[in-house]
């Protein structure tokens, strides 16, 4: 490999180049990111109709000491499916209730994770004719093992009332739920039962450890809210924003029909930019253009989707005074968030209707945000566009033989047209199983490519991010994670060996005719921002199954400066190829780093069989 390292033969890359796509898929936001701990909180999951779904909720006791339905009866106008709950035992009549009462439990998604020592705030609303007295309990699954109990007096509740009860917990169990019980013969309704950790990442709620993976990754953006999410099977189900913002108890929540669940929307607009600017990473918004799986707008009718996403732009950059920066503001965030990006839906390109759309969202968005960087669903890398564009979204899921030969795919693509934004690659199908080394190698190859044509890429992300694992939609994806646990796929720790590529410089870089088609390398110069100093990293993907000694020489560098390198050599790799981490091993595919022990300008390394290596 010979890497040239002087000035003339450099080029910076994006400080774009690598960043993290959200989607509300396998659970990752709601039950995942998002700390909310109950499930279905406004007993809406069957639709906002009567009768809804209250699953996952369950009822304590038994059908002749309590009956529980939904009707239409909530305070909220935009989600009025409220749950009534009948009880029919009390303490002293003919029928008594057992222990503790009866009444409703939700298990939260799969478990909630409670700890001792923590505090967890309940918000709920209820009414009732009677006067109540309220067991609110977190327990353990079947209810027996108990963490934390309030009893809550419900007086002169005839009207929808608001009660907030903090619970702190005195044992630790990932496997809880919450209990709502009574001994009050009577009727209740109760709607908007919330329970948040206090513990979230700023208390901005989202959760500490999985947030702390996705920081660990430095990415420089993050693409939201999908995908698929965004387009929805059908327009009826696809994610609106202006149905994502406000007070948590007046947003709708919707079905994401692609993905087969409900959502809360606790994660919306507003926490999406908030979490953006948390990361230190630039939101990328990609909205509906009145084009979902099944059914479509027609560009005639587009304009009111066309002002809805005008109203979003001014929610996330508009004055405090603003009609839709003022409602930010209201959220606790008067600053603007800094949005630099949109993309004109997802996937679309060949769909009826996306040429005439897209050209509408895009004069009215450059005409008021001409700063707006804006990215077409369609694939720019073979063929010029026929509508103007700053960038043009390119997904690829494939096998890994495939991923890792398109590390050339953007080599002849235009330098002076849009750039590309690969917002969704991975290795899919077989070769990922639930997240193998070998599509992490692949990938790393594909990266590589990237990294070497960053003159016609801009930005890159893997997709998708998170899975809960209790809802496996799609694999593989690059945290999996239960209510208490999380670990990185190899395809995550991949990742972070491209961390300092945003804004490096990358050096020119070539391996001999005689080196494998199963090589691939690059070599970049970055600035470390904790002592200033300027590091040289080499990054090699061993793609096939031999070892193989690769004699790297680097020129350009003054003659001594290799005197006072020190290095380090950091490896992806495993026994076997399809090795995946789990639970169990969760770091058993992970960047293992090494001191190298001579650094000079001609050394010999030693490439292991199926390795991503980074010097
Ligand atoms: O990442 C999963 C899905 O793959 C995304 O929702 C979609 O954009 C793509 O087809």
């Amino acid at each position: 490999l010979l890497v040239n390292a002087s000035e003339a033969s450099a080029r910076k890359m994006p400080d774009t180049l690598f960043g993290i796509f959200f989607e509300e898929i396998n659970h990752a936001g709601a039950g995942g990111l998002w700390a909310e701990l109950i499930s279905n909180r406004g007993f809406e999951s069957g639709g906002h109709k009567f009768p809804s779904s209250i699953e996952p909720w369950s009822i304590i006791g038994d059908e002749s000491s309590v009956i529980v339905s939904t009707d239409l009866s909530s305070c909220f106008d935009q989600n009025k499916v409220a749950l009534q709950v009948q009880v029919l035992c009390d303490n002293k009549g003919a029928k008594i209730c057992p222990d503790g009462g009866v009444g409703v439990h939700n298990p939260g998604f799969w478990g909630m994770n409670i700890e001792q020592g923590k505090k967890y705030k309940l918000v709920f609303y209820v009414r009732s004719q009677e006067s109540i007295n309220l067991l609110v309990g977190l327990t353990g699954s079947n209810g027996l093992k108990k963490l934390a109990t309030v009893v809550v007096v419900a007086a002169n509740v005839s009207n929808w009332t608001k009660v907030e009860v903090l619970l702190e917990a005195e044992g630790t169990d990932p496997n809880s739920r919450l209990e709502l019980r009574s001994t009050t013969k009577g009727v209740m309704w109760f709607d908007q039962v919330s329970l948040m950790p206090l513990d979230t990442y700023k208390g901005h709620g989202f959760r500490k450890d999985l947030f702390g993976m996705l920081k660990a990754l430095k990415p420089a953006f993050i693409r939201f809210p999908g995908g698929c999410f965004v387009e929805g099977s059908w327009l009826r189900n696809a994610f609106r924003w202006k149905e994502t913002i406000g007070p948590w108890e007046e947003r709708p929540g919707h079905f994401g029909d692609v993905w087969n669940y409900w959502t809360d929307d606790g994660l919306g607009h507003f926490e999406f930019l908030q979490l953006a600017e948390d990361l230190d990473a630039l939101p990328v918004w990609v909205f509906n253009n009145g084009i979902s799986h099944n059914d479509q707008v027609d560009t005639f009718h587009v304009l009111p989707l066309v002002q809805e996403i005008l109203d979003g732009l001014e929610f996330a950059r508009g004055d405090p005074d603003s009609k839709w920066g003022s409602i930010r503001a209201a959220m606790g965030h008067p600053e603007p968030f800094d949005l630099r990006y949109v993309a004109i839906g997802n996937e679309d390109c060949d769909k009826t209707q996306y040429h005439g759309n897209y050209l509408k969202f895009y004069s009215a968005i450059k005409e008021a945000y001409p700063d707006i960087e804006i990215i077409s669903n369609c694939d720019a890398s073979a063929k010029a566009l026929d509508h103007p564009a700053d960038l043009y979204d390119f997904h690829i899921y494939d096998n890994a033989s495939t991923v890792f030969s398109l590390a050339n795919h953007f080599d002849g693509a235009p330098r002076n047209g849009p750039k590309a934004f690969i917002s969704e690659y991975a290795v899919h199908g077989n070769d990922a199983g639930k997240g193998s080394l070998l599509a992490a190698l692949a990938e790393a190859g594909f990266l590589i490519g990237v990294e070497k044509n960053s003159d016609a890429v801009e930005m890159a992300s893997y997709a998708p991010l998170f899975a809960n694992n209790n809802d496996w939609t799609w694999k593989a994806d690059a945290i999996v994670f239960t209510s208490s646990q999380a670990y990185g796929t190899p395809s995550y720790w991949m990742q972070h060996l491209f961390k300092e590529s945003n804004g490096a410089t990358l050096l020119s870089s070539t391996l001999q005719a005689n080196s494998s088609d199963s090589l691939i390398a690059s070599a970049i110069t970055w600035r470390n921002e904790i002592d200033d100093n300027e590091y040289l990293r080499i990054k090699v993907v061993n793609f096939g199954s031999s070892t193989v000694t690769l004699k790297i020489s680097i020129s350009g560098l003054e003659q001594n400066s290799f005197q006072s390198f020190r290095a380090t050599k950091t490896t992806l790799t495993s026994t076997n190829v399809m090795d995946e981490n789990s639970f169990e091993d969760p770091k058993k595919v992970s960047p293992v780093e090494t001191m190298v022990e001579k650094v000079s300008e001609n050394m010999d390394v030693v490439l292991l069989p199926y390795s991503f290596t980074s010097f």
